[in-house]
């Protein structure tokens, strides 16, 4: 057996997955129930620390020359594009008084971006987690996934809650992660599964406004409830108090949202894997209906896959674009046939894109790789370079340290 290479401790190689959610759509922000799980699919950051006071960042999906900036200039809208997640996260840790080093940041990720995985949170984890251990920094991973959202939220300004971070780091294989995004409590829900997500390629863009406009509007629903937040109303007829049927409707998904993850745990807790399913489908109504945050793609997806014998299936994410996550039979691979071939065959009949299929499976959450050779060998020493397509995501084998 090829032995595990071990590096030193200023270089190596970090790791955090993308997520899919199994019920609690936009409650996150609301102070709601969540019920992510960590994909197998993510991002790894390949890191070299430097002697100088320089962060240099580069992706091998997006190439072109390093982008460099001084960790002392680091700030708000210094950098914009994909880098400001990373750089971002180097400026959160700073700002909670940890000493970052400089460091040459290499990335690479098999979370296919604007499909709803959460590929931002996969990268400001891995680089989270990578920035932390080289500075010596012991920081509790609920407090990281904070410090990881602060990045996104005031440095690349996109207005998420904690759910993406919270997956990305403290999921666990095997598991879905509830998590009450009031208190902050978690819990590993046992959650064996194959499920299959549908990327339907269209667009996904949490910056475009929409995302922001239904915070907003929960805000005012809350507001005009005399509640807190959302997370209050444990009734859901009292949704009916509000007389504008567009926070009506608003108020009502967050909070039938937040009894389906909990009736989704009970029935996970019970073994009732397959009754998740109608929860699944029953949420996607609701994310159509009330929320209003579906797309035409996801519906033709849910449409075609439930018809052809998956157990549910819903759109996940933020909306407007990315995934949709069915619930099938583990051991029916017929069914699983049937499913992906009736969706491909309902898009190619609209003359869209072809969607992509890939596999669902609750994995553990971000941690350092040791690699193998030959990748320990052309991934290092110096992150200067990405590492290739068989780089860690795709051909290492990962092993915690
Ligand atoms: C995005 C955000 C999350 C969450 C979901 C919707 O993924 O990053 O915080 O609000 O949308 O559930």
């Amino acid at each position: 057996m090829t032995p595990i290479v071990q590096r030193g401790t200023g270089e190596g190689v970090w790791f955090a997955p993308g997520r899919a959610n199994l019920m609690g759509e936009h409650t996150d922000y609301n102070d709601g129930f969540v019920l992510p799980f960590a994909l197998a699919q993510g991002t790894t950051a390949t890191v070299a620390q430097r002697d100088d006071a320089v962060l240099t960042l580069t992706s091998h999906q997006r190439p072109g020359p390093p982008i460099e900036v001084a960790l002392e200039d680091l700030a708000p809208g210094a950098i914009t594009g994909w880098a400001a997640y990373p750089a971002g996260v180097a400026w959160a840790l700073r700002e909670a008084g940890v000493k970052v080093p400089g460091a040459s940041i290499a990335i690479d990720s098999d979370v296919p971006p604007g499909a709803g995985l959460s590929s931002s949170a996969a990268l400001e984890c891995a680089v989270a987690l990578a920035l932390t251990e080289l500075a010596g920094a012991a920081i509790p991973r609920r407090e990281l996934a904070a410090l990881a959202r602060r990045a996104e939220n005031e440095f690349a300004g996109v207005p998420s809650g904690i759910m993406d971070q919270s997956a990305s780091l403290l999921g666990r294989a095997g598991h879905a992660l509830l998590l009450d995004c009031q208190s902050g409590q978690t819990s590993q829900v046992p959650f064996t599964a194959r499920l299959l997500i549908i990327n339907t390629r269209a667009k996904h863009d949490l910056t475009a406004g929409e995302y922001g406009a239904r915070r907003a509007e929960c805000e005012e629903a809350a507001r005009q409830l005399s509640v807190p937040t959302l997370r209050f109303i444990t009734n859901c007829g009292d949704t009916s108090r509000l007389r504008d049927p567009i926070l009506r409707k608003r108020a009502r998904h967050i909070c039938t949202d937040n009894e389906r993850v909990l009736r989704a745990v009970t029935l996970l807790r019970d073994g009732k894997y397959a009754e998740v399913g109608p929860l699944l489908t029953q949420a996607h109504a609701s994310l159509r209906d009330d929320f209003e945050i579906s797309w035409p793609e996801a519906d033709v997806a849910v449409e075609a896959a439930v018809t052809a014998g998956a157990l549910g299936a819903r759109m996940i994410g933020g909306g407007f674009g990315g995934s949709v996550l069915a619930l099938v039979p583990d051991d029916r691979p017929a069914i699983r046939a049937a499913v992906t071939t009736a969706v491909a065959a309902a898009f190619a009949a609209r003359a869209w894109t072809a969607p992509e299929f890939l596999d669902a499976i609750p994995s553990a959450g971000a941690r350092r790789l040791t690699l193998r050779p030959p990748l320990a060998r052309s991934g290092y020493p110096h992150a200067a370079s990405a590492p290739g397509r068989d780089g860690p995501a795709a051909g290492a084998t990962p092993q915690p340290v």
